[in-house]
């Protein structure tokens, strides 16, 4: 990779005499001047991106780098007033480097808000929006201009590396959370990029693999969420995929970059690459694909001759570069925005701990929790109970000031936690840290293996109850396997036995406390839990929301934005896709990529159709662990007749009234669905026990059904 950018970097443009234009500055609007004033050369410049310079500063130095760590740049043309825009990852807050050679008294942390799996388990567009907001600042005061993210693929398989960074199984619950993250961000006066444009559902062989789905459910799945926050939020830009879709890479697919998103949808935007190298640039630009990021000087090149040899109609560029300025005169760097490097951290954590809350999700409660006041001392088993997993791997990392631990988040809620398990457990973590050199939080860090306890550790302990925390890290270049990671670990199982043997004979209840980002098995080993609570990838302040809710301070009002299943097998897409993919073999995004014609790496089919989560299970009445939209809470709620009128635009708005009939003050989520299918939700603010709110949501006349129903 480095190579290559030194080798490219060697190339110069060729020196054409630049036509006179005296005076003449990008502006808002004046963009067919200039335009009309670029050179070739310099319409190439704008429409490749600046390279690795911001991303790698880390190893190649911060000359010329405005915001080190930044994943990419566009490039600059001074004469004509064109400024570089500067855009970061990612969907879980901005990724910069947290430090700088240059101003060692300053640092430049982010929060890393709770992942796109949790956030979308709140089923709270306003929280969203809220988080979006917070994010949106924090990216405008470290000088960014486009924040890359959401990331908003399907959840088609449970076992997909990236999906802690998603939100659900189903298209309608992903777009709208998408595009309340969207208004959020670009409220701030920064663009997002909706991403990853489309079909990319797996890890495995990511910049090769070949999508192959028929074209219903390509539209009613697949692109629906991306359909929903284009017409609902307008993203400044979308990201268009590494994978191929039925044969062509996403990137240079005319039919879904320039038909679909922009002809049907009417999409205003500009795409960009991901993160990819140099494929056919000219066919990426014809097809509608506006900026190749990072951006390789050779790509400038390459479009320059496409040009001259009549292989590229420069009229096409034009549209491209149009776009790109469009898109700059909007920006912060353009309008002189002067950053502070200094966004409210502290208030933005309180709203991170907050919508972590809003998203744990309660699966089991046996008489547990809320924790009675008699509990006074905990338990934690686990290793993530000491190094809890704030979020996944890869470029959805946040550098976070810090990460909330979970015993010194119950010791802030005054209960004790027990000291001879937690010795057993920091003497583990201190020795693997001093054997292996912690992992780079670059890209996130991986969570230790779980060793056996022994006996005499469970002895020593007093503790009034146990919190068994299981953890699971994934991320970005590989998917995730189904031994020890979506299935329990032998050691892990054992442990499960021996604590649960242990606090039961003695009448002491153990609670599971799932730290996970995506789906794992849960039906072979419910049974021993008294309680369950997946408090997924949440966030630097997850583990003072988790206790939030295990106290009860915050009722729990998540819902599962996808289905647990009882076993991996039972999932229409489990027959197509890499499960034993051992998380190798899909980082060669740099490499040519060579298709040896294997199944499920270099092309999948998506021979479910439309039988993916929920819309399968419901569908054939075949048994799951947990269902899609399950979550308890402490309290219960009734709700009345549904309300429904018809507006004039042909959208079809629901009303219900919610009423808390229980005892803890609390919010309920409803759903609306049609044709067996979720057209629409809403939650309800906090609600007294006796107190009602009639909540109200629009379908849109593209989402309409033909019946309705609701449920919760
Ligand atoms: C990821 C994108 C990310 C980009 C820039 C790529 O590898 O797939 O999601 O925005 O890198 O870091």
């Amino acid at each position: 990779m480095l190579n290559l950018c030194t080798l490219t970097s060697l190339f110069l443009l060729s020196a054409t005499p630049l036509p006179r234009e005296d005076g003449l500055r990008l502006q808002e609007d004046n963009i067919p001047a200039i335009v009309q004033a670029l050179t070739l050369e310099e319409k190439a410049t704008l429409v490749v991106g600046g390279g690795f310079k911001s991303m790698l500063s880390g190893f190649l130095g911060e000359k010329g780098v405005r915001v080190p760590g930044a994943a990419g740049t566009t490039r600059a043309i001074p004469r004509l007033g064109i400024p570089s825009i500067v855009l970061s990852d990612g969907p879980t807050g901005v990724r910069i480097e947290p430090t700088r050679k240059r101003d060692k008294d300053k640092t430049f942390y982010a929060t890393a808000f709770p992942t796109g799996t949790i956030l979308a388990c709140s089923w709270n567009q306003e929280m969203v929006e809220q988080v979006g907001r917070a994010m949106g600042n924090e990216a405008l005061e470290y000088g960014i201009d486009v924040l890359l993210g959401p990331g908003m693929n399907l959840m088609r398989n449970p076992l997909c590396g990236r999906n802690f960074e998603y939100y659900s199984e189903d298209p309608v619950l992903s777009g709208r959370m998408a595009a309340a993250m969207i208004r959020g961000i670009q409220s701030q006066g920064v663009g997002t990029s909706a991403k990853h444009f489309a079909l990319n559902n797996q890890e495995t062989n990511r910049a090769g693999n070949d999508a192959r789905v028929d074209e219903t459910t390509a539209r009613e799945l697949y692109l629906k969420g991306f359909e929903i926050a284009v017409k609902e939020a307008q993203p400044w830009t979308m990201m268009s995929s590494y994978n191929k879709l039925n044969g062509e890479y996403t990137q240079s697919n005319r039919w879904l970059l320039t038909e679909v998103l922009r002809d049907e949808w009417g999409f205003e935007g500009l795409v960009m690459t991901d993160w990819t190298g140099r494929r056919n640039t000219g066919r990426q630009i014809a097809a509608g694909n506006d900026l190749m990021e990072p951006g390789l000087k050779s790509q400038i090149r390459e479009l320059v001759s496409q040009v001259k040899k009549g292989k590229l109609a420069e009229k096409d560029l034009d549209i491209c570069v149009t776009r790109i300025l469009e898109l700059i005169v909007k920006t912060p760097t353009f309008k002189g925005y002067a950053y502070s490097e200094s966004p409210d951290l502290q208030a933005h954590a309180k709203l991170a701990r907050e919508a972590a809350a809003d998203g744990i999700v309660l699966l089991k409660n046996e008489g547990t929790l809320p924790l009675p006041k008699t509990i006074q001392e905990v338990a934690v088993f686990g290793v993530a109970g000491y190094q809890t997993c704030i979020g996944g791997m890869g470029s959805g990392t946040v550098h976070a000031p810090y990460a909330i631990q979970i015993p010194q988040a119950l010791q802030a809620a005054s209960i004790r936690v027990s000291p001879s398990i937690q010795t057993v457990y920091e003497n583990y973590l201190q020795k693997r840290v001093r054997k292996k050199r912690k992992a780079s939080s670059m890209l996130g860090e991986a969570i230790p293996p779980e060793f056996a306890l022994d006996a005499q550790a469970l002895e020593e302990d007093r503790a009034d109850m146990a919190l068994f925390v299981i953890g699971r890290q994934a991320g970005e270049g590989g998917d995730r396997r189904l031994e020890d990671d979506f299935l329990l670990s032998d050691i892990e199982r054992k442990n499960l036995e021996a604590v649960t043997t242990a606090y039961h004979r003695a009448g002491k209840k153990v609670i599971v406390v799932l730290n996970i980002g995506g789906v794992i098995e849960t039906a072979s080993w419910k049974d021993l839990a008294d309680a369950i609570v997946v408090d997924w990838q949440p966030g630097q302040e997850g583990a003072a929301a988790l206790v939030d809710i295990l106290t009860g301070t915050v009722n729990p009002s998540g819902r599962l934005a996808m289905t647990f299943p009882i076993d991996y097998f039972d999932i229409p897409s489990s027959a197509n896709f890499p499960y034993d993919s051992q998380g190798k073999g899909s980082m060669n995004t740099f490499r040519k990529v060579r298709d040896r014609g294997r199944r499920n790496v270099d092309f999948t089919e998506y021979a479910e159709g439309m039988a993916v989560g929920y819309r399968y299970f419901n569908r054939t009445g075949a048994p799951v662990s947990y269902p899609f939209g399950f979550g308890l809470s402490y309290t219960e709620f009734t709700r009345s007749e549904i309300q429904q009128a018809e507006e004039s635009d042909g959208s079809v708005i629901v009303c219900v009234t919610v009423k808390n009939t229980g005892h803890a003050p609390g919010k309920e989520v409803v759903m609306v669905y049609g044709d067996g299918v979720l057209k629409g939700f809403a939650k309800t603010k906090r609600l007294e026990p006796g107190e009602t709110e009639t909540v109200c949501i629009r379908i849109a006349p593209y989402l309409r059904p033909r019946s309705f129903l609701m449920v919760s």
